[in-house]
């Protein structure tokens, strides 16, 4: 279990405390895979996505998950409490090692919020649709198609980044050009200290246009200030609420540093980004890590014969 918050809230102000998951969309990508579960319940090895990108806010410090779900997304809901027949039958059978791995990735009491984006337009109307759960303190958001798999998580980084700060953060990667109007793209410039300031974002970008390769990879610390500019339901591109667009208003007034995320980001996403995913994540697994190697390498040596 998550372990339980004890100091007062008033004491937080400005802490990063809060994270956004919107989890609201559905999927169609992943058809037939997604016609009837979430997405974000595909496995990813042994855990369901949106359970690897949670154990990464909560590496950062995160105390409050705030899911914005949509129609067919109850199984998340249900993965994230406690599941009494299968806790009681596990019990019974001295599963002692299985009841403890439910155990830890249980949030505790009150640590989870959910409500609903009750029309798909867009990312921004998702993140906005979180305001009154959020308040007026800066919060994270994490997209949960967007895996970041390396030795420090993404959060923590950014986290980290912001309490020097006060600036809003967004992680980025690099990209091939050909995949940027897939992407919110960003400009920065280098400062001193070896940090990257925003200076121009663009989500989507047509083809050619991009001003770099460098990817929103869809890790955001942000004022809170974002829901206000966000409440003006101005739409972007494809005809949708973009989150970068209400970012690219904030920068008139607040700084935005670039986060680059040092190990590998996976676009699960999409198919090949998924796939690539669960062979680095079973690769990384100390207990099968090297038999997972040698059954990939079988499996090419058999393809490079044929
Ligand atoms: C969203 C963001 C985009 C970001 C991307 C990462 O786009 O709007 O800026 O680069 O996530 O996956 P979406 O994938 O929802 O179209």
């Amino acid at each position: 279990m998550f372990p339980l918050q004890t100091s007062k809230p008033e004491t937080y102000s400005m802490r990063i405390r809060k994270a956004v998951f919107p989890v609201a969309g559905l999927g169609t990508r992943f058809l037939p895979a997604t016609k009837a579960i979430p997405k974000e319940m595909l496995p990813v090895v042994d855990r369901p996505v949106i359970q690897h990108v949670v154990d990464e806010a909560r590496a950062a410090g995160i105390e409050h998950f705030i899911f914005v779900t949509g129609r067919n997304k109850g199984t998340i809901e249900d993965h994230f409490d406690i599941a009494f027949e299968l806790d009681h039958t596990l019990a019974s059978r001295n599963r002692h090692a299985d009841l403890a791995l439910l155990a830890d990735d249980l949030p505790g009491a009150g640590q989870t919020s959910f409500t609903r984006q009750q029309a798909p337009l867009g990312l921004g109307h998702a993140v906005w649709c979180a305001r009154e759960l959020v308040g007026d303190e800066p919060f994270a958001v994490l997209l949960p198609d967007m895996l970041h798999h390396g030795i420090e998580p993404c959060l923590k980084g950014m986290i980290e980044q912001h309490t020097k700060t006060g600036a809003n953060s967004v992680s980025v990667y690099a990209v091939p050009m050909e995949q940027t109007p897939s992407y919110g793209i960003i400009d920065a410039v280098p400062l001193a200290d070896g940090s990257q300031q925003i200076r121009n974002m663009v989500e989507k970008p047509a083809a050619g246009t991009a001003p770099s390769n460098l990817a929103i990879s869809g890790r955001y610390v942000l004022s809170p200030k974002i829901f206000d500019i966000l409440g003006r339901q101005q739409k972007g591109a494809g005809g949708e609420i973009q989150l970068t667009d209400a970012m690219l208003t904030l920068l008139e007034t607040e700084k935005f540093l670039a986060h680059v995320f040092d190990g590998e980001v996976f676009d699960t996403g999409t198919k090949i980004g998924f796939l690539t995913a669960n062979v680095a994540y079973a690769l990384a697994r100390p207990e099968f890590g090297s038999l997972a190697r040698s059954e990939i390498e079988k499996l090419l040596a058999r393809r490079q014969n044929t």
